[in-house]
């Protein structure tokens, strides 16, 4: 399905019926492991996507603030390295702090398209419609697409491409296809083209897990909202008030690990798919994953996906780094 909004402003959906049957085999085969397990993907319906948002303004959460101080302390740096013309972002949510780097290259006269890529439709067409209206001239081509699956639909450059793949989301993807996915990126760059990658680094346990623990509880509506999501999407029966949000961090891997935690024995059936599951008092099904980096780790991951790092930003505290990277 297209949908031309305006003439600076194309959004392209590349997710079907196909992706009904992702939802379906990950469920399939998640829900049918000795460890239970769902990707983090599918937290991100219209309610997830708001519940994220209010996740990066919640105190505990330093990621999000962050971030930003390093994008408005280096971004001028960033665009003038670059001589970016264009700005790709993958997992671009409600890109507030794309406009950072939108500004940088506004300022700079390079400032030609933005392409946001996210499996949030709603997300993608409001940031669309947003951004074509702030930003004088911007041609904004957007994807409603599943960045594991659909990088193949990003336009061709259209000039040096800057691709930004921020939030700390490189951390939900498990070691092995953390490469494989970095080498992917590299290959859709471009000739002088730079990867901008935001992660989180390893800290102290503590203010990590208070990071997902928040006292509002908002992260535990968002980690609880999947069921949700399989409730409709697949006309499963999870009772929702029976589970309750997990979230510790792993001093042996360096990952945080979001785990919903079965009250007491449960049975669900999951319609769409004819499957009974069941789970035991206390059982848990891991949602997500979040690793946290080191300069070494990042380095490793890099050089190994065909990347040379050219430069590491970082907070004075080192809470979180933006890596710019190009083909090596
Ligand atoms: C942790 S949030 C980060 C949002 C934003 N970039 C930020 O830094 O605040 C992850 C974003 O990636 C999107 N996302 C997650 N998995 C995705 C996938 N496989 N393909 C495309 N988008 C995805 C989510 O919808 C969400 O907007």
């Amino acid at each position: 399905m297209d949908r031309i909004l305006e003439d600076v402003v194309e959004v392209r959906s590349h997710l079907g019926p196909d992706d009904e049957r992702t939802l379906a085999d990950d469920v399939l085969d998640g829900l049918t492991r000795p460890l239970k397990e769902l990707p983090p993907k599918h937290f991100y319906d219209a309610r997830g996507s708001e519940l994220f948002d209010a996740i990066c303004e919640l105190p505990e959460y330093y990621q999000t603030r962050t971030e930003r101080s390093i994008l408005e302390a280096h971004a001028d740096d960033i665009v003038a390295r670059t001589g970016a013309v264009e700005l790709v972002e993958l997992g671009s949510g409600s890109a507030t702090k794309t406009r950072v780097l939108l500004d940088a290259m506004q300022e700079a006269g390079t400032l030609a398209r933005y392409v946001p890529v996210d499996v949030s439709a709603s997300t993608v067409h409001a940031v669309a419609e947003l951004l074509a209206d702030e930003y004088a001239g911007l041609s904004v081509y957007g994807l409603v697409a599943d960045f594991e699956r659909h990088l193949e639909y990003l336009p061709e450059d259209v000039g040096p491409r800057l691709m930004a793949f921020l939030g700390g989301t490189i951390g939900n993807f498990p070691p092995g296809s953390r490469r494989r996915f970095l080498r992917s990126l590299g290959k859709r760059l471009g000739a002088d083209g730079y990867l901008l990658l935001g992660t989180d680094l390893v800290k102290e346990p503590r203010v990590i897990e208070a990071a997902y623990n928040d006292s509002a509880g908002v992260t535990a509506q968002f980690n609880l909202n999947v069921l949700h999501v399989l409730n409709r999407e697949l006309e499963a029966d999870f009772d929702v008030e029976a589970f309750e949000h997990v979230a510790f961090f792993d001093r042996e891997r360096e990952w945080i690990e979001m785990r919903l935690r079965a009250r007491e024995p449960q049975h669900v059936r999951v319609e769409a798919l004819d499957l009974e599951v069941d789970f035991a008092s206390r059982e848990e099904l891991r949602t997500e994953i979040s690793a946290k980096f080191t300069r070494e780790r990042l380095r490793g991951d890099l050089a190994a996906a065909g990347l040379e790092l050219v430069e590491l930003f970082t907070d004075p505290d080192e809470l979180f780094a933006l890596s710019l990277a190009r083909p090596a």
